[in-house]
């Protein structure tokens, strides 16, 4: 999606932006451009395709403005070309803007300023503002000097800026309340050099904090380089900064007193530190990343012998009766009960959840889009099989126009790589809208999973799982995934354990197995990469793929074919194995390769079966399984080896070959790995 960067401050600001749109590269875009006001004039620079063709635009040009403003286009109305480019200028030149977002009612704004004689120059929905600035601007100089005439689509404003001194802020405000739809727009004006103005609807924007310069950005990744003073904008809310500092607004007019928070990132987390690409060193940043969510949720006084074990856990039906009030046994053997509030205290998993959170829980729905769909797939699983609690995952786009009917008692989790995803915000937003009101049974209770709490589901939703994941560059979701499934798990352990869903000793295997996970990754990606890559070279002229898994691993089929397909730009597909006789098996003959997912467990005989099914139609095998199993070596024309896991967490090691295979294919294919063409690494729009 779109990038925004702004500067203003004792520099000069175009290298600063450059450097800052190129930290926002992998968003997705296809064109860019900066403006500056050098000598009381706009100057603006735009250029389609990558950052480098701007880059040679500007190179040899002395530009010390130390005002300015930058953008990534990822068109949405009209075509990628350079006129459609950021920024856009009002007719006379005098404003210019960038904007993240679609403006809604643009073409009727549109209409009606060139009915007042506005000149367009663009196709975009984003060129109205400037426009409309400009109006809006002539508005407040006409109303000063005693001839304004408010008529038309700039109306006699309600409220205005108090004790503002500043005209072009009022315009932006006045402005920004005439558009419809989601926008964070960055402005600048030729005749007020010292002033750079934000505004934020429903699109992300972060300003950053320097000594005496100021920063803007649509994500953070563009100001880390510079401060870790961040303060993200919310909803209605604009801003005007000057060399001297930050002024923010409410699209009232009211000034709100707001201070920046600090960043706990460094900027090398948003370097590749010797990777040929992003992906491939989020990929190999994953043993770490479940290391650090174990680290950070797990109990670890929590511990054999300790007691503590005993709480909560389902140890014999005269004693597991209860959901408000726990019995359980002490070291001497004593019947106690224990309170909902002591039973999450000694949970073994910490998630800080409060009490009334895990009160009468009776269901859960969960909405997400793309990968994060997949790990909410996964959770279900994890929290239908080991806390008992029927769930229900929708994509979030299809929950904003079909939702479930309102069931009481029930907890909505938005999960959420970026934390910016409109859709999953859409529907998170919805869902409190809907329950507001209610009786107490539906009222909303929510939990987000994000690997960025300082994001717009952050400021949306009070609880968050942050999974500690950091910042993924990659537009093809690798670590943010894994870190996703480990919230789930942790999650899914914390509720059977407060309703006494597992016995001890399933307990503890499972914990014992995720502390282990960490190094098995690690064992994959040492044994198998430079396996992986080799056999890579087999697929370069391969178009269709099919990827079969089942039950626990179905969605990791799923997650395998869209990896491929993101990055490779090949036709691949997903199935629970079972499916495949039930239409796909018509793809099959010996050109389309069928990765499968066989761990030992409930439906290990039933996959192979399954896999059998391709084989006899000449299809190549590819099977994604342990070790030494005999029968899965047997069936496979090709295998990827991964350890033996237990079954319910061979998810976090099967996914690992897949991330691998889809990026291995795609670089051998010479493609952008990183920025796939189309994709955009924040989904901003509907
Ligand atoms: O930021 P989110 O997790 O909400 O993003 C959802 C999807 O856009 C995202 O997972 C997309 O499918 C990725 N490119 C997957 O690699």
């Amino acid at each position: 999606m779109c990038g925004i960067v702004g500067y203003i401050g004792t520099q000069p600001a175009s290298n600063i932006l450059l450097e800052g749109l190129r930290k926002l590269e992998y968003r997705g875009y296809d064109s860019a451009g900066i403006a500056t006001v050098l000598n009381n004039q706009i100057h603006c620079v735009r250029a389609k395709g990558k950052l480098h063709h701007l880059q040679e635009k500007l190179a040899g040009e002395e530009n010390p403005a130390q005002i300015g403003i930058g953008h990534t286009r990822w068109a949405t109305h009209g075509k990628p070309e350079e006129y459609n480019a950021h920024p856009h200028t009002d007719t006379h030149r005098r404003i210019a803007v960038v904007q993240n977002g679609i403006i809604e009612n643009y073409r009727e704004l549109r209409d009606e300023l060139k009915v007042l004689g506005h000149e367009f120059r663009s196709d975009t929905d984003t060129e109205t503002i400037p426009h409309l600035i400009a109006e809006c601007l002539q508005g407040i100089r006409d109303q000063g000097s005693g001839i304004g005439d408010w008529d038309g689509i700039i109306q006699n404003p309600k409220s205005k800026i108090q004790n503002s001194s500043s005209p072009f802020l009022e315009a932006v405000r006045q402005a920004v309340n005439k558009l419809k739809g989601a926008f964070a727009i960055a402005v600048i004006n030729a005749d007020y050099p010292d002033e750079l103005i934000v505004a934020r609807q429903q699109a992300p924007l972060v300003l950053g904090f320097g000594q005496g310069e100021f920063y803007c950005a649509s994500d953070t990744p563009a100001l880390v380089p510079y401060t870790r003073a961040v303060l993200p904008l919310e909803n209605g809310e604009l801003a005007r900064l000057t060399p001297l500092g930050v002024e923010v607004y409410s699209f009232e007019g009211q000034r709100l007193r707001k201070a920046p928070r600090t960043l706990n990132w460094n900027p090398v987390m948003v370097e590749k530190q010797g990777f040929k690409h992003f992906m491939l060193k989020e990929i190999y940043e994953q043993p770490g990343v479940v290391r650090e969510c174990l680290e950070t949720y797990l109990n670890h006084e929590w511990g054999v012998g300790s007691g503590d074990q005993e709480l909560g856990i389902r140890e014999s039906q005269e004693n597991s009766d209860s959901r408000s009030t726990s019995r359980s046994t002490d070291n001497k053997g004593q019947s106690k009960i224990q309170n909902p509030k002591s039973k999450i205290q000694n949970s073994p998993i910490r998630l800080n959840l409060p009490a009334d959170f895990y009160q009468d829980l009776q269901q859960i729905q969960i909405v997400a889009c793309g990968t994060s769909w997949h790990a909410a797939l996964v959770g279900k699983y994890l929290l239908e099989q080991l806390a008992g609690i029927p769930t229900q995952v929708q994509y979030a786009s299809e929950f904003r126009y079909a939702p479930a009917p309102v069931t009481p008692h029930t907890l909505t989790i938005g999960v959420t790589q970026s934390g910016e995803t409109a859709d999953t915000l859409a529907a998170l937003e919805m869902e409190i809208q809907r329950r507001s009101g209610l009786a107490k049974e539906y009222q909303p209770r929510l939990l987000g999973i994000t690997n960025r709490p300082e994001s717009t589901l952050g400021q949306l939703i009070p609880q968050i799982i942050d999974t500690r994941a950091g910042i993924e560059i990659g537009v093809a979701a690798t670590k943010t995934f894994v870190a996703q499934l480990v919230a789930f798990y942790l999650l899914a352990l914390d509720l059977a354990y407060q309703r006494q869903a597992l016995s001890l000793d399933q307990f503890n295997k499972i914990l014992d197995g995720l502390r282990q996970l960490p190094a098995e990754i690690e064992m994959i990606l040492e044994s198998q990469e430079r396996y992986i890559e080799e056999l890579a070279h087999d697929f370069a002229e391969t178009q269709d793929f099919i990827f079969l898994g089942r039950g626990i691993n179905f969605p990791i089929a799923l997650e395998g074919a869209l990896k491929l397909k993101e990055i490779s730009y090949i036709h691949a597909e997903g199935y629970p194995a079972g499916e495949m006789k039930h239409g796909p098996i018509a793809l099959l003959d010996a050109k389309v390769p069928v990765v499968t997912i066989a761990m030992p467990g409930t439906v290990f005989e039933k996959v192979l079966s399954n896999a059998q099914e391709a084989r006899a139609r000449d299809a190549r095998l590819i099977g994604v399984t342990p070790m030494d199993e005999q029968e899965a070596e047997d069936t496979f024309d090709t295998l990827i080896p991964v350890p033996h896991v237990d079954e319910i967490l061979s998810p976090l090691v099967t996914v690992i070959p897949m991330q691998l295979l889809a990026y291995h294919i795609a670089a051998r294919r010479g493609l952008d790995v990183d920025q796939p063409r189309n994709l955009a690494k924040s989904v901003t729009v509907e």
